[in-house]
């Protein structure tokens, strides 16, 4: 199983994932009150993760344009919402409901 290291507010944390989740859920789904406010629509951008470590992937059209949108994004930034877990992956959490003081949003279809 991939294993998954996660830098947040509180600390980092270490756990396996299942292949081809999302990563969005494995965090969620681990501890981590990560924000998904479009409910993993590639929208908001508020489930964003820097890549630290690992395989994220290519980036889909739809992720690719919206960050596009946004200025001052670190270049490794991802949507954890367009991520599917195939490996290793070690990544910041930069959004989560306890710090923003906001509900995470409806929990991203699997
Ligand atoms: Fe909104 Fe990922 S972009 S949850």
């Amino acid at each position: 199983m991939p294993h998954i290291i996660a830098e947040t507010a509180t600390g980092t944390i270490s756990f396996e994932a299942i292949v081809g989740q999302k990563l969005v859920l494995a965090l969620e789904d681990n501890g981590v009150d990560i924000l998904h406010r479009c409910g993993g629509n590639a929208r908001c951008t508020t489930c964003r993760v820097e890549l630290i470590v690992g395989d994220a992937g290519e980036m889909g059209p739809n992720e690719q344009a919206i960050l596009s949108t946004k200025e001052g994004l670190n270049e490794n930034t991802r949507l954890s919402c367009q991520i599917r877990v195939n490996g290793d992956m070690e990544v910041k959490v930069i959004n989560q409901a306890s710090v923003a003081g906001i509900e995470p949003g409806t929990r991203p279809e699997d």
